[in-house]
């Protein structure tokens, strides 16, 4: 077995550019292979555009909630920052991104000396499962154009929406882990049509170019059509909605309420009403009470939501009596009574597949 081309078997190039424009861009002009980079998964991939795109120091505007893990990326070796911008919209319960927010904290930020050099949006948004519209993130674009900077974002239909603007500032960046679900798989991929960028990239690629015998299997199951249109997508599809409209359900019946969630397998729901005050401390300790119930829920203040009380809750168990055993255990940490399992519930867990019910 041979080292990996950098930073990409031609072939593997071919075949994700191939799936890309097989599946989600569908009406739009295909992806050249060549500008894509291989990496091990996009943790690999922000780590490097860490390395690549800014210097120690610098800072990246990340509309909140978001992944907690972005500090990490970004910060644990290239010394980037990320700042938060508030864009909940507590009454509504919803996130919406604009351009006046994005201001105030470039603005704030300036007075301090710091310069954000590029903003990060993420469809579909982890912990919410929302997901911005084209129309919602073009101003946000034409503003971080305008500023100068550069906008990273999962999605691959991006960079042909807009195609009024420069389209050498967008790199965008895709993985296994959630549309296929297989995070151990450790596979993504950054599109970039700036050469300068890619070189740089491609000069480090050897720190996180996926193996070849992972390229392999990549290869095999994207090149896979058939499988992927009428068996997995179909069936992961029926399995998500079902645990989601059960989960949303269910929280709603103890007057939890849930963002609406578009996408993703996650939800992120508001136990504000059970803090003993209203403070992230508060939440912290309720966090405790949780994993003291064995449920492991990811607290707010980790994804910076503005107000205390807000969880990422994963509704992906192995089935639905595990994922009503969780629920029950949330139930005794919030000291409420579980719903009884009857009625819709029951239909929920043997069988009822359609429809994303929103909390709100
Ligand atoms: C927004 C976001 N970025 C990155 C990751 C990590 O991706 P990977 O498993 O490809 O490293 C996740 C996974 O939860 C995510 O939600």
């Amino acid at each position: 077995m041979h080292y990996p081309r950098l930073p990409g078997e031609k072939e593997t190039q071919a075949t994700v550019a191939g799936f890309i424009n097989h599946f989600i861009r569908k009406d739009l002009p295909a992806l050249n292979p060549d500008h894509l980079v291989l990496t091990s998964g996009i943790t690999a991939a922000f780590d490097a555009l860490g390395h690549v795109l800014l210097n120690p120091g610098e800072v990246i505007l990340a509309p909140t909630p978001f992944y907690y893990r972005f500090p990490n990326d970004f910060g644990d070796r290239s010394l980037v920052s990320i700042e938060a911008v508030d864009c909940i919209d507590e009454q509504l319960g919803a996130c919406l991104l604009s351009v006046d927010r994005f201001q105030a904290v470039y603005e704030r930020l300036l007075e301090t000396g710091r310069r954000a050099k590029a903003i990060i949006l993420t469809n579909p948004r982890n912990p919410d499962g929302g997901y911005h519209s084209l129309e919602e993130m073009k101003p946000i674009a034409e503003w971080a154009i305008r500023h100068n900077m550069t906008r990273k974002r999962h999605s691959s239909r991006f960079t042909a929406c807009f195609a009024d603007l420069d389209s050498e500032r967008f790199v965008w960046l895709w993985g296994t882990s959630k549309d296929l679900c297989l995070p151990g798989l450790r596979f993504g991929v950054i599109y970039m049509e700036n050469a300068d960028i890619r070189l740089s990239l491609t000069t480090i690629s050897m720190f996180q170019v996926p193996n070849t015998l992972t390229q392999f299997v990549v290869r095999r199951l994207l090149s896979d059509y058939e499988w992927f249109e009428n068996t997995f997508y179909p069936e992961n599809l029926k399995r998500l909605q079902k645990c989601s409209a059960f989960m949303v359900e269910y929280l709603n019946t103890i007057g939890v309420r849930c963002m609406p969630a578009k996408s993703g397998f996650f939800i992120f729901a508001d136990f504000a009403q059970f803090l003993d005050e209203p403070t992230f401390e508060a939440e912290e300790r309720l966090n405790r009470r949780f994993e003291a119930n064995r449920v492991i829920l990811v607290p707010g203040h980790v994804c910076k939501a503005s107000k205390p009380g807000w969880f990422r809750i994963v509704f992906t168990l192995r089935d639905m009596d595990e994922l009503a055993m969780g629920l029950e255990r949330i139930c005794k940490a919030v000291d409420t009574p579980a719903p009884t399992l009857d009625g819709d519930f029951r239909i929920f867990i043997e069988g009822k597949t359609n429809g994303v019910v929103n909390g709100i």
